[in-house]
């Protein structure tokens, strides 16, 4: 009794836990991607916008673009339409949903103002 009652449980739970996630799938999380970014500010969060390593090169400025834009430029990466070697490789690690949880986290009103 006890453990099937448990079990119910923890079958409510992930059935809650299944809906969040799918509705979360639909539109960028911008805190979410947030957590994200991590691996992308080494290039792409450098003032002048310019990485050090392995040599000194231009990057795009990211904050403040078109969420749409962020995620069709990841998507051309991953797919092989554009060709730049380290975003293919980045965005090839990418899901589409975090692709737009990055994409929102890059449009949101305060990275346009960190941007500028
Ligand atoms: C190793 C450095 C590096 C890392 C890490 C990196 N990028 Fe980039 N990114 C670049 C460079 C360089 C370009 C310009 C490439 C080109 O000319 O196509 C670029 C281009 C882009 C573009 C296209 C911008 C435009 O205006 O065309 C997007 C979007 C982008 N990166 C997103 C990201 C995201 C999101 C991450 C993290 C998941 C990330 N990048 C990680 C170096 C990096």
């Amino acid at each position: 009794m006890k453990i099937s009652r448990a079990i119910s449980i923890a079958a409510a739970c992930g059935l809650a836990a299944a809906a969040l996630s799918l509705s979360a799938a639909e539109a960028g999380d911008a805190a979410a991607g947030k957590g994200k970014n991590s691996m992308c500010i080494g290039c792409h969060g450098i003032g002048g916008y310019k990485t050090v390593f392995p040599e000194v090169y231009h990057v795009p400025k990211l904050g403040g673009q078109h969420a749409a834009y962020i995620v069709k430029a990841l998507q051309e990466y991953k797919a092989g339409n554009r060709s730049h070697p380290s975003m293919r490789a980045i965005a090839a690690g990418l899901s589409d949903k975090d692709m737009a949880d990055l994409a929102a986290y890059y449009a949101t009103d305060a990275m346009q103002s960190a941007a500028k």
